[in-house]
């Protein structure tokens, strides 16, 4: 029964709108996933960003408090919308600790089920239904559907660069490049209402500086624009002295979380957005936050949060797993080598291949450049270089669609679903599809 007479003009619309275009291929490939001893013919999913690395750590860890501790009595209840207190207490003393190096309190916090109900209850606060946030390309595709199924907000993707050599070592977004985004905005009679970078960043892992940061929070607070960093890849970051890549970077900058800058500016104009669904690779317990010094957002937070609550028992569990500092700490250094690890099996084959990407300080991904595949530099052949390599490989990219980014060609490769045997084959099998097409294009020149 699809009769869409059935429901809402808004249901219509939500009918129509798929959350992004690479879903019904991950279903199809996941029910078929790659095993070296089992399923050797398998797919590989490299398009949805879970990072698998430690998970066995994990699930014992959270098997063992399921198992030993008693649960407390507040777990059955209601509780605040913006979040039980002993959990955001465990959450500031964790993200103080290891994220911002600097004291956190609770009371700025405001807990969500994920980042995507984070996202979607600040646009709805934040802005009003038509103003629109801005994003530096390329950027999370699914920022637009945060941001506007619910809120109506517009997003606007801020083009610094095309080619991605520009990028290469950190995002280049500028004050002009703000100006120019802000003219355009008003000319079309809307307002620049919210500014929103990924540090580090989706799908770049560019890393911004604090100096960076600090001059796009100031032209932010001048012209009253809320300017938000989700740092929610902030743990995961790549060891850029490794020897096998230090000689792609510039400089070894390391992460620096926005949360000093929130306190050292003390404006209601900044925020930051987190989540454990990264980091700790737990996308499925959906717990996300915000950081705030604007007690009217919180306030408003915690009114319409109640349809968005993360479960008190997943709380209680997590406030477990992160007040054990001497476990998190042992837990995310295992994160950072085995992201590293995973890293170089992709970067290795893609210099064998010449492929262009872009050196990456952080989150789970690559951005690689496979422009000179495509027939033509149209959406059309980004799109058939994509189905063809997914048919004939099994291996399957997040296309370039949906990121806001100008050339084509562009994908993202999420490199933290596999253990690195696993991702060497992938990676042959994209190397042997490239050799049979450049034999095929030398076959038809000749
Ligand atoms: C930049 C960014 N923000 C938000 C999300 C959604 O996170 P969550 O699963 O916590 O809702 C993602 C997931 O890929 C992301 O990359």
């Amino acid at each position: 029964m699809s009769d869409l007479s059935y429901i809402s003009s808004r249901g219509n619309r939500a009918y129509h709108t798929v959350v992004r275009p690479d879903f019904e291929l991950y279903f199809e490939a996941s029910k078929n996933i790659y095993h070296a001893v089992d399923n050797p013919h398998g797919t590989f999913p490299l398009n949805v960003a879970d990072n698998n690395l430690n998970w066995p750590i994990l699930s014992e860890r959270l098997q063992k408090i399921a198992a030993t501790q008693e649960i407390p009595d507040w777990v059955s209840g209601y509780t605040s919308g913006l979040g039980h207190e002993t959990f955001r207490a465990a959450l500031a003393d964790f993200l103080g600790v290891f994220l911002a190096k600097r004291p956190l309190d609770p009371a700025n916090i405001g807990v969500a089920a994920g980042a995507t109900a984070v996202i979607e209850l600040s646009a709805i606060i934040l802005a009003d239904k038509g103003d629109v946030a801005v994003f530096p390309a390329p950027a999370y595709p699914v920022y637009s559907r945060d941001i506007m199924n619910k809120a109506g907000i517009e997003r606007y993707d801020l083009i610094t660069h095309h080619d991605s050599d520009a990028i290469h070592h950190g995002p280049i977004l500028s004050i002009e490049h703000l100006e120019k985004a802000k003219r355009d905005i008003e000319l079309q009679g809307s307002n620049f209402k919210l500014l929103v970078v990924t540090n580090p960043d989706n799908p770049t892992g560019g890393l911004y500086t604090v100096e960076h940061l600090e001059a796009i929070a100031d032209w932010c607070i001048e012209r009253k624009i809320h300017f938000i960093v989700n740092e929610i890849y902030g743990l995961v970051t790549i060891d850029t002295t490794d020897p096998a890549i230090a000689g792609d970077y510039l400089d070894h900058r390391q992460f620096s979380s926005f949360l000093s800058i929130i306190h050292n500016k003390n404006s209601p104009y900044l925020h930051q957005w987190y989540a454990l669904s990264k980091d700790l690779g737990i996308s499925g317990m959906r717990v996300g936050m915000v950081y705030s010094l604007n007690q009217a957002f919180l306030t408003a937070f915690n009114n319409l949060n109640l349809p968005h609550m993360v479960s008190n028992h997943t709380q209680w569990l997590m406030e477990n797993v992160l007040g054990d500092h001497e476990f998190m700490r042992n837990f995310l250094d295992a994160q950072h080598q085995a992201l590293t690890k995973g890293y170089i099996v992709v970067v290795d084959m893609l210099k064998i291949l010449d492929v262009p990407f872009v050196p990456s300080y952080g989150s789970l991904f690559i951005w690689a450049d496979f422009s000179k595949f495509l027939f033509a530099e149209t959406l059309a052949a980004e799109i058939e270089f994509w189905e063809n390599l997914y048919k004939n490989t099994g291996v399957l990219l997040t296309p370039g669609i949906g990121f806001g980014h100008t050339k084509k060609g562009m994908f993202r490769i999420v490199y933290t679903c596999f253990d690195d045997e696993a991702l060497r084959i992938a990676m042959k099998r994209i190397q042997y599809y490239l050799a049979s097409l450049a034999t095929t294009v030398k076959k038809s020149v000749e």
